[in-house]
This record gives C-alpha cells, structure tokens and sequence, in this order.
C-alpha cells in the first residue's frame, strides 16, 4: 500500500467526512485538514499547505465554493477529486442533464426557459403533474411537483419575484411515474461500491428527506448505466440517482460531493474503505504521472 498525504477540503466534519477521516487514519496515511473558511487561494503562489499533497477530496458543502476550490488545486498541479470539470456539471442540474443525454444515458425529459411565459408553455407540453427543480441545489429542496395550471403559475410568480437570479432559469421535467422509491449508486471512476433504494410516501425520496434505506444490488443494466453516466461527467467519486420505469432505468443526476452515511449504514459493503482504496489508486496514477512528465 502506498503511503498518501491527502487533503480534505470542508466547511464542516460531517459523519461522512468522519468516516472517511477514520479510514485515513487507520492506514496510517497523513491527513492535511484544510477548512475552506479558513483559507485562502493565491492565483500564483500555491500556498504553503499544498505543496506536499498527494491528492485531494473536495468535501465543500457549498457548491460555489467546490466551484473554484477545485480550479484553483488544478492551477496548482494538485490532484484533485472531484475534478472542477466533473463539479462543474454536477453542480448545475441543465448541464447534468444535457450531458447525460449527450452520452445517450436515459434521463427524464427536461426543458428548460428562461421566462415565466416560456416556463408555462413548457409545463403545459408536459402536462400535470410535472416537475419543477431549481438549477442548483440539492436534499430535494425547493423541488416542485406541480399538479395544475393554477399551481404553475403560482409557483412560477414566486420563483420570478422572490427568487434569486438563478430561480430565474427553469428547469421544468416530465414527472416519472416511479414505484415510491429511487436508487442510488455510489461509485468510482463508475465503478458501484455500493447501492440503496430510498423509499418513501413522498414524491421526493432523499435520504435528507426521511426516507427508508435498503440494500439495493445493481444489476447489469444498472451497471452499465452508472458507468456511462460517470463518464459523461469526467468520472469521479460519485452518487448516481436512478428511477425505475416501465422501459427500465432512467437516470435523474449524478451527485459530485457526494454523502455515504446514509449508504454506508444501508449496506454491508464497508463504503468508507473503498473510497479510500480508489484514493490510494487515484493517488498513486497521479504520481506516476508526475513522474512521466519530469522524466
Ligand atoms: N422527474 C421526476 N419524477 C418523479 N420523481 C422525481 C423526479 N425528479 C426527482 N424526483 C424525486 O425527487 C428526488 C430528488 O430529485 P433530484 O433531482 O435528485 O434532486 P436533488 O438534487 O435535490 O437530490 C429524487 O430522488 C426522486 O425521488
Ligand atoms: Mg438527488
């Protein structure tokens, strides 16, 4: 086993970042701890801290943070996982789904407008209900099943009025008939370690919602579809969202900073140690890479 020093860029040590920490120290790796409130980026000098990282995880509970962290450890030539290119997409639900549907991954039918007007016409194509989702966000807030057109526009006027600049952008998406319950997949480089169902009374089946957990084992399809959908978004440690449909699987997002307490407390499989098993993988690809490029 290689020996890594990894950092952890977080806002808060949370039970997945606990795990996560637990698992590094017991392989005795070294663990720079780097708070993001605490820190800060100079566009040219890479500060003191980095320079000795192996490999870094972005754990940013806010996205804009993600955001630039992660282009700021590239342009300092430390590994860093996710990749800005994967946090990018991810992070924004219309680029998740345009570039699951470029990689010809299923995913629900989406339109997305930029009006209250527009908004409405792409509500009624769909019909009632259908769903409305802000662009970034995550946990199932502030999603919207919409059952009517009295609701649309109701909805449609608090989100132009009260919102910020990005509730002005609309994602509007086909309502997917599921059997009361989703599926995630957490994996690496689209490889699943593990899965779970999520069940719940509620349309919106999160984890963060409630809803009830159990083991969920891929099957070749499933497989297959995680994979493709890691790849269409640079590949990383990530959490693909499935529903089940009539015509089989259809992938609703792929998640970048992903949680695995939920997961890891679902299934057998210990998560925590494959994540740091890929580490170790991903740690080690980057170094020889450095070594190939000095040599
Ligand atoms: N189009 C849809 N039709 C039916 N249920 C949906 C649809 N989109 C999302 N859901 C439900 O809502 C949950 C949250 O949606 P998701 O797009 O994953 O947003 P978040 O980023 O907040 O997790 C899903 O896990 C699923 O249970
Ligand atoms: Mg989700």
């Amino acid at each position: 086993m290689v020996h890594v020093h990894v950092g952890i860029l977080y806002s808060r040590i949370r039970k997945d970042e606990k795990l996560l920490l637990n698992e590094l120290r017991e392989r005795d790796h070294t663990i720079e701890k780097i708070d993001v409130r605490k820190q800060t980026f100079d566009i040219g000098e890479v500060p003191e801290a980095f320079t000795d990282l192996d490999i870094v995880v972005d754990r940013c509970l806010a996205t804009s943070r993600s955001l630039y962290a992660t282009q700021f450890f590239e342009a300092y030539d430390v590994p860093v996982v996710n990749s800005h290119e994967t946090a990018d997409i991810c992070a924004d639900k219309v680029k998740n789904s345009l570039a699951l549907e470029q990689a010809g991954v299923p995913t629900p039918n989406t339109k997305v407008a930029f009006t209250k007007e527009t908004a409405m016409e792409a509500i009624e194509e769909f019909g009632y209900p259908c769903v409305l989702k802000p662009v970034v966000g995550s946990w199932g807030r502030l999603m919207a099943k919409i059952d009517s057109p009295d609701a649309a526009e109701a909805i449609l006027e608090h989100k132009a009025t009260l919102g910020h600049y990005e509730h002005k952008v609309f994602y509007v998406q086909e309502f997917v008939d599921k059997p009361g319950r989703d599926i995630r997949v957490v994996a690496t480089d689209g490889e699943p370690i593990a899965g779970m169902v999520r069940s719940s009374d509620h349309w919106i089946t999160n984890a963060a919602k409630g809803a009830e957990t159990d083991v969920f084992e891929p099957d070749e399809e499933a497989k297959a579809l995680v994979r493709q959908a890691s790849d269409a978004v640079g590949g990383g440690l990530l959490g693909i969202d499935l529903m089940e449909t009539e015509d089989g699987y259809t992938v609703h997002e792929v998640n970048h900073t992903v949680e695995f307490k939920a997961l890891d407390g679902a299934v057998e499989t210990d998560v925590a140690g494959t994540v740091v098993d890929w580490l170790e993988e991903r740690a080690a690809a980057a170094a020889d890479e450095e070594l190939e490029v000095s040599a």
